[in-house]
């Protein structure tokens, strides 16, 4: 079984993913975390976010081992990350690893943008997940605070309204729901709330294609 959970930035979607990876005994990818790992080789190396060549050169060089690098997750690589994944060939450069993921035993559990629209339009539970734009910047200057960052949650807004904004309007895989996902608002739901309210549509979905 695939399961899709697509989202904007700080939806909760990454930690929904691995809960339910975890769950079910599925292996989970949060694939912002191959678009932040592009941006960062690209950092790393004082690259030009728009030089395409490059990018695609890091794209298909990827080494999952580095995806635990805690680096990853700060905001400077995640707006990086959001520039770079605008690129249509970087994109495509990472469709092959996306999906021979979500192929392999016993299941797996991917995490993403386009997930449900384009890497797996035919995953059997598609989940869009959304929560309103300021309890998201809640949750994320909460968590950067939580790791030492300091962080202003102001501007932790301005970042994520700037982030939805492109990647909901990129020319290639906009940030969008499949005509066939079900929507999961979780601005009033703490991660246990979240978790258990997707299970229950995975559940009603299979008990759903069983009855059939
Ligand atoms: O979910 P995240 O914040 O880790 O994602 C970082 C950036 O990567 C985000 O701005 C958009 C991009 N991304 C994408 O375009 N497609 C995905 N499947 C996952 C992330």
């Amino acid at each position: 079984m695939i399961i899709a959970i697509d989202g904007p930035a700080a939806s909760g979607k990454g930690t929904l993913g691995k809960r339910l990876a975890h769950h079910y005994g599925y292996r989970h990818l949060d694939t912002g975390v191959i678009y932040r790992a592009v941006a960062k080789a690209l950092l790393d190396i004082g690259a030009d976010l728009t030089d395409e060549a490059r990018a695609v050169a890091m794209a298909l060089e990827l080494d999952p081992e580095k995806f635990g690098d805690p680096v990853l997750k700060t905001q400077k690589v995640g707006e990086a990350a959001s520039v770079v994944s605008a690129i249509p060939t970087v994109r495509a450069a990472l469709v092959n690893f996306q999906r021979q993921f979500a192929e392999g035993p016993p299941g797996a559990v991917l995490d993403g943008r386009d997930i449900g629209t384009v890497i797996c339009p035919n995953a059997d539970v598609k989940i869009f997940v959304v929560a309103d734009p300021k309890v998201r910047a809640r949750r994320r200057t909460l968590e950067a605070r939580a790791r030492g960052e300091d962080a202003d949650e102001a501007l932790v807004l301005a970042d994520i309204l700037k982030r939805d904004e492109r990647d909901q309007n990129r020319a290639t895989a906009p940030l969008k729901a499949a005509a066939d996902a079900h929507l999961l608002d979780n601005s009033h739901l703490d991660i246990e709330g979240g978790v258990r309210a997707a299970i229950d549509i995975i559940e009603a979905v299979r008990a759903g294609r069983q009855r059939v």
